[in-house]
């Protein structure tokens, strides 16, 4: 396996995190190759591709991509196909990185950042297995079209297609079953079964896949409701699957539960254990290079990197003990910040994982 890693920066702070991720990564003396690609609206700038082929095929010829963010409202004019978010789901297409890892969790010196009651969210550690790769985000056919007939003909008409493939299904549903033999053993599959055929299709293969693993309880639950009880009582969950669009709403749902988006990590992982990985936040070009962004979930994610992709849940758990660390001295980047807390800001917060490594 090689050791070469892609790093892609992209936009916003995506500059500044990944830096402190690729420095503590440097940090733990393995034989690392680290190797720097624009991607997303800084590569439309250089190239006038969010995703060159360049930065595709170093992607692709790597382990791991450890990912910044991507998208900056300067490029909401360009077209869609130019638009940095199409180097995200490039990535993920063309690498075939169809299992989305969405960790939430409540780390204890953080539980006065959420907005719901301690009670309700201490404690907390749910993780999302999202489908990446299918679903009406890359169903065909898409587009815009005229009506010949029915009640709007002559009226224009937006649509996409909705639809899962039995592999597809079966595929993700292994990922989730033996990530929740992992932990706590409970499964709960999210779709929209009392409205949508995709969504009864996919229960039907869940149920399936339930057979052969019979130490891992799973129950199923519509999007609406797995929504609310997400902020009703969300301890109940352990493990929740569920496809391409309805886990981009709950993951940020259950991500915001902790009050803290800025210290959460994700993996997106192919058949092979090739991986993309990268903050569960955004591009935040409001604060970019001033210094002010939480490079934890970045960091946190090279260990996801390591764990997954390299072999080395050794290192992994040292950077997690590192960041408990430096969140035991009361160090907060502003997202975090609170009163009886040192503020610090992104390089400061870097150093200081460097430091507790040892
Ligand atoms: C995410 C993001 C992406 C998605 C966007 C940037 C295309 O929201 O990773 O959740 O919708 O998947
Ligand atoms: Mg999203």
């Amino acid at each position: 396996m090689s050791n070469k890693i892609a790093v892609l920066p992209g936009d916003g702070i995506g500059q500044e995190i990944t830096e402190q991720a690729a420095r503590v990564l440097t940090a733990l003396g393995l034989e690392l190759e680290l190797e720097w690609a624009p991607v997303g609206g800084a590569a439309y700038d250089l190239h006038g591709h969010p995703l060159p082929e360049t930065t595709l095929n170093l992607a692709k010829s790597s382990a791991a991509v450890l990912f910044g963010a991507v998208g900056d409202w300067k490029y909401d004019s360009l077209a869609r196909e130019l638009r940095p978010e199409q180097a995200i789901l490039g990535l993920r297409k063309a690498m075939g990185l169809f299992a989305n890892l969405r960790p939430a969790i409540l780390y204890p010196q953080l539980a006065n950042a959420s907005s719901l009651k301690p009670e309700v969210v201490s404690g907390l550690d749910i993780l999302i297995v999202r489908e990446l790769t299918g679903d009406i985000y890359f169903g065909q056919p898409r587009g815009v079209q005229t009506l010949s007939d029915g009640p709007f003909a002559g009226d224009r008409q937006g649509f996409d297609t909705m639809h899962y493939a039995e592999t597809e299904v079966r595929r993700i549903a292994h990922v989730a079953f033996q990530a929740a033999q992992q932990r706590q053993k409970k499964l709960c599959s999210v779709d929209k079964a009392n409205v949508l055929e995709t969504s009864q299709f996919w229960r039907d293969i869940m149920i399936e896949v339930a057979k052969e693993y019979p130490d891992v309880s799973l129950s199923h639950m519509y999007v609406d409701n797995a929504a609310m009880q997400l902020v009703r009582a969300p301890k109940e969950f352990d493990v929740i699957v569920t496809g391409n669009l309805f886990g981009d709403i709950l993951s940020d749902e259950a991500a915001m539960l902790t009050g803290s988006i800025g210290m959460l990590p994700s993996a997106s992982l192919n058949a092979s254990n090739q991986g993309l990985y990268e903050p569960s936040h955004g591009s935040a070009p409001d604060i970019a290079g001033q210094n002010k962004a939480n490079p934890l979930a970045t960091i946190l994610s090279a260990a996801m990197l390591l764990r997954y992709s390299l072999n080395q849940g050794a290192q992994a758990d040292r950077i997690e003990r590192a960041v408990q660390q430096v969140l035991e001295q009361g160090l907060r980047t502003p997202d975090i910040h609170e009163a009886n807390t040192q503020l610090v800001g992104t390089q400061e917060m870097g150093d200081a994982v460097i430091q507790a490594l040892n």
